[in-house]
């Protein structure tokens, strides 16, 4: 017999191919949905790739065509795709009026999907996703790994976004290792993942303020990890998808490569920018690098970033060894 997760799995594909189905082939979809992905600047074949697709706004187009085709109650409220059905009640649709991002696990098995709405509502979240599951944990998924593994492979390395468009136009512009925490604090879960294809990671968040804070929290996850950490920062209010989709594929591959940091100089220009002159945020400053340095697992690449952080600083190497190794004695 089937397992209810490989149920789960079937019914996602069916959910999937009919949202592309829609997207492609039902008038709401084509002139709602794909003008709107094409608007946007996301070529047919990009869209084809990520399985992108539409879901109607009618409140149980999905739970209808599902049960008609011989799916049970049952499974639509486990993987979330319908909600509803107290006591024999009727299923009404999760996503509705809203283009839809299939999330895959590394294998390729759709595990979930992001529904985003086209115009702003109030109060209304931007994204919708499917609620964790039998079959979906989102802290431990990665969006786009099943279409970035092997260009990670292949580059020994991973450009970490935050969102799905992000994904899908850093590919449409040729950078294929590439994959989004999708907005969540990255997990120790999630590095894993990319471990093991890659330890060299660049982070790449949004150009605003909770994207420097995001990408700040998960530099120091990536070092606990071992990872080698890079840096891009993007213009403010930029993130790679607007940014990319600013000029052309070149350009912005140029600017990626041409403004990828350290994380240690990463951190200390932008620490240094904040504390400026005052000399108890600069100490405070110097504690919060430390305790990022003492964070890498491995004592010689340790030493490397505090010789760096001694040329930045402008700090002799002993004090920070000696704080570095007052941190790990505390912690480890
Ligand atoms: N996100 C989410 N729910 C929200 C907002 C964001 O799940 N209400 C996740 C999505 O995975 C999204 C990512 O966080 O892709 C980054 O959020 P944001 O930068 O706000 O969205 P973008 O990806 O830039 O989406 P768009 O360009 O379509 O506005
Ligand atoms: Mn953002
Ligand atoms: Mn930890
Ligand atoms: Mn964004
Ligand atoms: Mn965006």
């Amino acid at each position: 017999a089937q397992s209810a997760r490989e149920s789960m799995f079937i019914l996602n594909e069916y959910a999937r191919d009919y949202f592309v189905k829609i997207l492609f082939e039902h008038p709401e979809g084509r002139s709602i949905g794909l003008s709107y992905f094409r608007e946007r600047g996301f070529r047919d074949d990009i869209i084809h790739k990520f399985q992108l697709g539409y879901s109607l706004e009618q409140r149980d187009a999905l739970s209808q065509e599902a049960q008609k085709a011989g799916y049970q109650k049952d499974f639509l409220l486990k993987t979330g795709l319908s909600t509803g059905g107290e006591n024999g009640g009727a299923l009404f649709d999760r996503f509705r009026g809203r283009v839809i991002f299939p999330v895959h696990t590394l294998s390729g098995k759709v595990v979930a999907f992001g529904g985003r709405i086209l115009k702003k509502v109030p109060n209304t979240g931007k994204y919708v996703n499917s609620p964790e599951s039998e079959i979906y944990s989102k802290s431990n998924e990665l969006y786009g790994i099943y279409f970035a593994k092997s260009a990670i492979m292949k580059a020994d390395k991973c450009f970490l976004v935050e969102g799905y468009t992000d994904v899908i136009s850093m590919h449409q512009a040729g950078l294929e290792n590439v994959v989004a925490s999708s907005g969540t604090a990255l997990t120790h879960g999630q590095i894993r993942k990319i471990r093991r294809f890659s330890e060299n990671i660049t982070v790449l968040y949004d150009g605003d303020t909770a994207g420097i804070k995001a990408a700040m929290r998960g530099i120091d996850l990536l070092l606990e990890e071992g990872m080698n950490v890079k840096v891009v920062l993007l213009p403010e209010g930029e993130d790679p998808d607007s940014f990319a989709k600013k000029q052309n594929a070149d350009d912005f591959n140029r600017y990626i490569a041409s403004h990828e940091t350290d994380f240690i100089r990463f951190k200390t220009q932008l620490l240094l920018a904040e504390a400026g002159d005052d000399p108890i945020k600069r100490a405070g400053l110097i504690t919060n690098i430390v305790e990022s340095i003492a964070l890498i697992p491995d004592a010689i690449t340790r030493s490397v970033y505090i010789q760096d952080c001694s040329q930045l600083m402008e700090l002799r190497e002993n004090v920070l060894i000696a704080e570095v190794n007052k941190v790990r004695l505390r912690n480890y």
